[in-house]
């Protein structure tokens, strides 16, 4: 399952490419805003720190606006997926964009039936919000499933990005469902790491060693 960092924030998307487990990124309007750049020069900036998709979404709300924007959006760099809001006009523009061989991630996605209309239209990647769902007690990952399964029954080639991901389980349980991609906050990446027995572990092999070696070998 590919990694994307969900945010705009140059350190944190440095840090996680430093980790090498790191495969792309998604932005947002809140991401870009927190940033206070223009989102032209935020998504180049991203560009030059990854090499891997980089989401960028647009702001507009009528399908003719979308379609300009998002040609805007794509010209920045070609690792540029244009983002567009799964409303009516989203997907007019990710019909027309995606004729023009750009390629579109359709987000805000709560249901697996427009998911399917998503598909339809051409979209390269969908974005479930899982934790979104879960927040006001829905299930989140059954909706991933559910996409998923529709998908492979029409063999859809959109990837399933599992989106507003809150913590570790969520991780697990996107990886187990088979969805393509999921984008999490640098935190999470973070948490991934994490366990106390690796640590506990780690510090009882350091300190039998030292017991005869006296100090640890560098290089
Ligand atoms: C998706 O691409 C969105 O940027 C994101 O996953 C939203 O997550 P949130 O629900 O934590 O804001």
């Amino acid at each position: 399952m590919k990694i994307f960092l969900d945010t705009a924030n140059l350190k944190d998307i440095r840090a996680g490419v430093e980790l090498g487990v790191v495969d792309g990124v998604t932005t947002n309007p809140t991401y870009i805003a927190k940033e206070g750049r223009p989102i032209h020069e935020q998504i180049r900036a991203i560009c030059d720190v990854i090499d891997g998709d980089i989401s960028a979404e647009v702001v507009s709300t009528t399908a003719r606006e979308m379609v300009e924007e998002g040609r805007s959006l794509a010209r920045i760099h070609p690792n540029v997926v244009v983002k567009v809001p799964l409303i009516p006009e989203g997907i007019k523009a990710t019909k027309a964009l995606s004729s023009e061989g750009i390629r579109l991630n359709v987000t805000l996605c709560f249901t697996a039936v427009q998911a399917m209309l998503a598909a339809k239209a051409g979209a390269y990647i969908i974005s479930p919000f899982v934790g979104r769902l879960d927040d006001i007690a829905a299930n989140g990952m059954d909706m991933v499933r559910d996409i998923l399964a529709i998908y492979k029954n029409y063999g859809y080639p959109t990837q399933v990005l599992a989106a507003s991901i809150r913590g570790p389980l969520h991780v697990l349980e996107a990886a187990k469902a088979g969805a393509h991609i999921a984008t999490m906050p640098f935190k999470v990446v973070e948490s991934l790491f994490t366990h106390p027995l690796t640590d506990k572990g780690l510090a009882q092999f350091l300190a039998d060693h030292r017991k005869v070696f006296q100090e640890v070998p560098v290089g």
